[in-house]
């Protein structure tokens, strides 16, 4: 089999998840983060070099109140226990997203687990925290405006390249695989200009019940997909 280097995924479904079983969102959330370090485990077994999770979108802050400080006080004791999986796996994390809008608490467990991990690299695995496709790439497009306003960007050195190394996954390699849990078929401001070449694939099992034998499930989907980049073999291939 075929191990993709970069996987992506979109974990949805934890909500309705938990109301089918008769418990609140909340709950979802919470076998959610569990089955989240199950498949980093699974993805670090199969040989994956790297792995980005939209764990929230700039658009969940839409959600109740109730939902949102879950949440958060999620977010705060996964990053903290994060460091131990890191330290133990030998894996590299890195938050993407616009991350000033965390409390402290949470701004300063990002910043001790990227700082504790930054040279491990069994695999790197990404988690997005308010993140937004297109916040990053306004972000981005104001950082270079900035440096080309002071004279250190020209706009002829712009290419794809340098965009690429603007964005929050500079030096990442883009997806091979997107995969989304729970039936929607959308992107939903995910990577959107990383994945302009991975390959899609969605399932309707919602993500606390996605396990290895789904993930292997949709790697095979992956492997029997005839990979083209416009017309041409990828070059590896
Ligand atoms: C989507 O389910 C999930 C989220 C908005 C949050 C994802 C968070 C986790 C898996 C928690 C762990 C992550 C980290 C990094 C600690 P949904 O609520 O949109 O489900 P629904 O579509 O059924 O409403």
């Amino acid at each position: 089999m075929n191990i993709p280097r970069h996987i992506a995924i979109i974990l949805d479904g934890n909500g309705r998840w938990a109301q089918s079983h008769g418990m609140p969102r909340t709950y979802g959330h919470i076998r959610g983060c569990a089955n989240l370090e199950t498949v980093v485990d699974e993805a670090l077994d199969l040989g994956v070099k790297y792995l980005t999770v939209y764990a929230f979108s700039t658009e969940n802050w839409k959600r109740s109140k109730d939902e949102v400080e879950a949440l958060m006080k999620l977010f705060r004791s996964y990053l903290k226990k994060c460091i131990r999986v890191a330290v133990h796996n030998q894996i590299r994390i890195r938050v993407i997203g616009e991350t000033t809008a965390f409390s402290k608490e949470i701004q300063q467990n990002i910043a001790e687990l990227e700082e504790v991990s930054k040279d491990y690299d069994r695999m790197v695995f990404q988690i997005a925290l308010n993140y937004g496709g297109r916040d990053e790439l306004t972000r981005a497009m104001r950082q270079m405006a900035r440096e080309a306003a002071a004279g250190t960007l020209s706009p002829e050195e712009i290419d794809e390249t340098k965009i690429s190394g603007y964005l929050d996954t500079g030096g990442i390699p883009d997806p091979d695989l997107l995969i989304r849990t729970s039936g929607e078929k959308r992107i939903s401001n995910f990577l959107l200009w990383q994945l302009a070449y991975t390959e899609l694939y969605f399932t309707d099992v919602p993500w606390p019940e996605f396990d290895r034998e789904q993930l292997i499930c949709a790697i095979e989907h992956y492997n029997n997909r005839d990979r083209r980049f416009g017309g041409v073999k990828k070059k590896d291939e």
